[in-house]
């Protein structure tokens, strides 16, 4: 399995039959009513495939100028610097820190906080676990769940204090603003105007459900399999927005390492294959896509599941 996630032979009728069922199921679901388009699964060399990303990659986030939140006056709500104005900075290196249990026992903890910036995701905490997994984190993706549910005290904990917030949550493929804003998954809203109240100095952006669509279009687009209809994964959009922001992203087990195992998360007990080959996101085929724009040795990926990817800024498309 690894072998084949790691030399891109990997298929969806080699998953275990439950995932393979589940992924079924997904399909036939199509809870956000993703209208699929064809042609599909273009074998794009890998660096046709950069300048495709670069192209389609358009980092967007809720900026208060469309309705319903132009009536709200969210244009005043969201911090003043957009994320996207972030990409002339002076990020170099990037890391991302998947939050998979493969990362425990990996000593990377110091390579990791050698980047210049480092974003990590949802409730993946630091504290106990430095020596794997570092201590620096300048952005955290956190899905709706986070600011909506009391027990991950999103208004109290230090997980989510000085760091740059990305927020998001699954709209309808057609997206249409003021029903997300009527009737999101979890109530991301209420949090987030809390939130931007009582720090207005820290940054805290909503990813704009268009941003996340237009990434799933892309994996859907560069896939011979019809993809699961839900948003990308967290880890998955945070690597393109780290290569729409840095020259170089290093990215940790997302392509796992031989210390690959059915531990979900690396500060949790829960086990399930699922988190690192999909059920409800795409996670497979967005793997698979990125073994392909690897730029990192085969030895990098096996003992660190470490992958190396350039900033679109230094392609020449
Ligand atoms: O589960 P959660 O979304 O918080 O994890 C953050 C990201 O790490 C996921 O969105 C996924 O891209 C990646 N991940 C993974 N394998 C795991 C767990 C997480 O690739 N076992």
């Amino acid at each position: 399995m690894l072998q084949r996630l790691w030399s891109g032979s990997l298929t969806a009728e080699m998953l275990s039959p439950r995932l393979q069922k589940v992924l079924k199921l997904q399909r036939s679901s199509n809870r956000h009513r993703v209208v699929q388009r064809g042609p599909r699964g273009r074998r794009r060399s890998g660096s046709q495939l950069y300048c495709e990303l670069k192209r389609r990659t358009r980092i967007r986030t809720v900026d208060g100028t469309q309705e319903p939140f132009s009536a709200l006056g969210w244009a005043r709500l969201v911090p003043s610097l957009p994320l996207q104005e972030l990409r002339t900075s002076q990020y170099q290196s990037c890391a991302v820190v998947t939050s998979a249990g493969a990362v425990l026992n990996s000593s990377l903890g110091r390579e990791i906080d050698s980047h210049d910036a480092v974003l990590r995701f949802n409730a993946a905490p630091t504290r106990g676990f430095e020596r794997d997994v570092g201590n620096k984190t300048t952005f955290r993706i956190i899905n709706s769940q986070i600011v909506a549910r009391p027990q991950h005290e999103f208004s109290h904990s230090a997980l989510y204090q000085d760091v740059t917030l990305l927020l998001w949550d699954p709209a309808q493929y057609a997206v249409n603003l003021t029903k997300w804003f009527q009737k999101p998954d979890f109530d991301l809203f209420s949090a987030y105007v809390e939130r931007r109240r009582l720090r207005p100095e820290q940054p805290f952006y909503i990813l704009h459900p268009e941003f996340i669509w237009s990434l799933w279009d892309l994996i859907q687009d560069n896939s011979e399999d019809q993809i699961q209809p839900n948003p990308p994964s967290s880890g998955f959009t945070g690597i393109l927005m780290m290569m729409s922001l840095c020259r170089e992203v290093s990215v940790y087990e997302f392509l796992p390492s031989l210390r690959r195992s059915d531990l979900c998360h690396y500060y949790e007990r829960y086990e399930d294959a699922a988190c690192t080959l999909g059920a409800y996101h795409p996670l497979l085929f967005e793997k698979l896509l990125i073994q392909r724009i690897n730029e990192g040795g085969r030895d990098a990926l096996r003992t660190k599941g470490k992958v190396t990817l350039r900033g679109f800024r230094t392609l020449r498309c």
